[in-house]
């Protein structure tokens, strides 16, 4: 489904040249649940801007299925990424003068859906998502797991074949987190690839590949064992600890 061969990225300032993703070569499949760890500065925020298309500055091929992204230009990508790709932000990135619904309609008002048909979509993912009592809050109005739930329901509501998510559970509570990635194992299940950031390691173990980036090396990959079905693990006790 992707495929980059010797992508390279560099940041100018001044009259130095950091270079920040050294002749990345990756593989991902369809259907794959890759995870992207290492340490802060790795490049793996960087990458994953790569895969989103929000990025138009590197070097090297990026092909997404049969589509050479390194020869299309800048509107010839932005309509790729509307159409195959959701993007999952650490902070939400949502619109605080939007309400959910509206936050959620927004990747379908790019797209030429009838108003009708799109409001069935929003419906529908607020159904599974199970925030249809939330549709007409503002994200102020939503604890910080919520505000996430509307974020993926935002990148996912136009089912996209790829979904990224720079640590997407990052300002989260430990079980805000546990839920959003069963989320993300459902959404997989159901055949969405999906590429995650994290620096948890109880995280990782969600996904089914770990690719870990050093100093923009791409320096391990390896795929990880199932994980455990919940029955099977020993049941944790989880505190709420107040806000963070
Ligand atoms: N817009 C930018 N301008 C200059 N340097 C940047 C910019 N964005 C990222 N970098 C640098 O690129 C390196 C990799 O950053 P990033 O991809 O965010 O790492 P990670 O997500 O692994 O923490 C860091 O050294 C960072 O300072
Ligand atoms: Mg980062």
């Amino acid at each position: 489904m992707i495929e980059l061969k010797n992508v390279e990225r560099s940041y100018k300032t001044g009259h130095t040249e950091t270079w920040v993703l050294r002749r990345i070569g990756l593989t991902i499949k369809e259907g794959e649940f890759v995870t992207f760890m290492g340490p802060s500065g790795a490049g793996k925020s960087s990458l994953l801007n790569v895969l989103a298309l929000l990025d138009d500055g590197w070097l090297g091929e990026y092909w997404f299925g049969e589509t050479p992204v390194h020869s299309l230009n800048r509107k010839q990508r932005a309509d790729l990424a509307r159409q195959r790709i959701g993007m999952v932000f650490q902070s939400y990135h949502l619109l605080d003068d939007l309400t959910v619904a509206e936050n959620i309609d927004l990747p379908l008002s790019y797209k030429n859906f009838p108003a009708k048909e799109r409001q069935g979509m929003v419906a529908d993912i607020l159904d599974r998502f199970q925030i249809v009592a939330k549709k007409d809050l503002f994200p102020s109005q939503l604890s910080g797991g919520q505000q996430q739930l509307v974020g993926i329901a935002r990148a996912v509501v136009h089912a996209p074949a790829l979904l990224l998510a720079d640590e997407p559970t990052g300002n989260l509570h430990s079980t805000q987190a546990r839920e959003i990635m069963e989320l993300f194992c459902q959404l997989n299940r159901a055949g969405t690839t999906i590429v995650q950031v994290t620096h948890s390691e109880e995280n990782a173990r969600y996904g089914k590949r770990i690719v870990e980036l050093r100093d923009g090396w791409h320096t391990r990959d390896e795929p990880l064992p199932a994980k455990p079905t919940p029955e099977k693990t020993t049941p944790e006790k989880t505190t709420e600890v107040g806000s963070k």
